[in-house]
């Protein structure tokens, strides 16, 4: 545009230097230079539209910025903030965090049950107030602090776990070593009963970290126990440190059980850290589980960060 200004004006200059009206001639050429001026203006008019439109619709289709797409090193305060910086609306972040970050779990009815599917190809359902998990086609009910079971649910230890342990415990005793159950299945009211207990003794926060609420133990499930061996520190941490606890984090696989509540992994199942405390999964079950090294709920997707 410039270019084109200065061409017309030095025309234009030149006659009034002239100081007389320009001759025929000099019209002809001012005409003639017009003439060629225009298209070159209308050209680059074009260009410059034709390169705007091209730009904009780059951005549509590419989306945001990659910058924005990328996970933020830590500490540098999310997705979110960088978004926020770059001058979007907060609106339409919390919209994409909402998507990103709660996504609803895929759900589809099998055999006229609504099935939910986990993680690791892993399925739950639930039936007549039981919840199941189906993990690598093995059933395992499940019961923690967001899944609970019907107050009459449960009389005992089941014929099936009673077996596996009585196999478990001829196994130890022949390489030397005596477990035995010190709390087996334990009723609704039985819970409540121990639960109602620790909080008067220990109030209610601590209770949370170390015993279920009724209707959210484990031991009403009729599969699960609290392992003691000769060696004593039943119910201690210390349990940890004995032959008979070595024993049992090598071989309770073998016989279908898994230590539920692990190490460091509250944050995963709700509670402390309990060496004692075995689940009945069956055999195949708690290999697979016992290879992955990682609790049931972080396995099928399902931990969380308790309140
Ligand atoms: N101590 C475990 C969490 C229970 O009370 O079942
Ligand atoms: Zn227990």
């Amino acid at each position: 545009m410039p270019k084109y200004k200065t061409g017309y004006s030095s025309g234009s200059s030149s006659a009034k230097r002239t100081g007389s009206r320009p001759a025929p001639q000099a019209k002809k050429r001012r005409r003639r230079s017009k003439s060629y001026a225009a298209p070159y203006l209308a050209l680059l008019v074009l260009v410059a539209v034709l390169a705007g439109a091209v730009f904009g619709l780059h951005r549509y289709l590419d989306g945001p910025p990659v910058q924005s797409e990328q996970t933020p090193p830590a500490g540098t305060g999310g997705s979110l903030d960088s978004k926020v910086e770059e001058g979007e609306s907060t609106e339409i972040i919390s919209d994409v965090n909402d998507e990103t970050l709660l996504p609803e779990p895929p759900q589809y009815t099998e055999d006229g049950i609504l099935m939910t599917n986990l993680e690791n190809g892993a399925k739950m359902y639930e039936r007549d107030g039981l919840t199941w998990l189906v993990i690598d086609g093995k059933e395992m009910l499940l019961c923690n602090k967001e899944y609970s079971l019907p107050a009459d649910y449960g009389d005992g230890l089941t014929a099936e776990c009673q077996a596996a342990f009585d196999q478990m415990a001829a196994a130890a005793e022949k390489d030397g070593l005596t477990i035995w159950i010190g709390s087996g299945f334990r009723s609704y009211d039985t819970q409540k009963a121990i639960h109602d207990n620790y909080i008067s003794i220990y109030g209610e926060e601590y209770t949370k970290s170390m015993s279920a609420e009724p209707g959210h133990s484990e031991h009403q499930t009729g599969l699960a126990m609290d392992i003691a061996g000769a060696g004593g520190y039943y119910l201690e941490q210390e349990f940890e440190n004995t032959a008979e606890f070595a024993w049992l984090s090598e071989h309770a696989a073998e016989y279908g059980f898994i230590l539920r509540y692990q190490k460091d992994k509250s944050w995963a199942t709700g509670y402390i850290y309990e060496p004692w405390h075995y689940r009945y999964v069956g055999v195949e079950l708690a290999q697979l589980l016992w290879a992955s090294g990682v609790t049931v709920e972080e396995y099928v997707g399902l931990a969380k960060p308790q309140e």
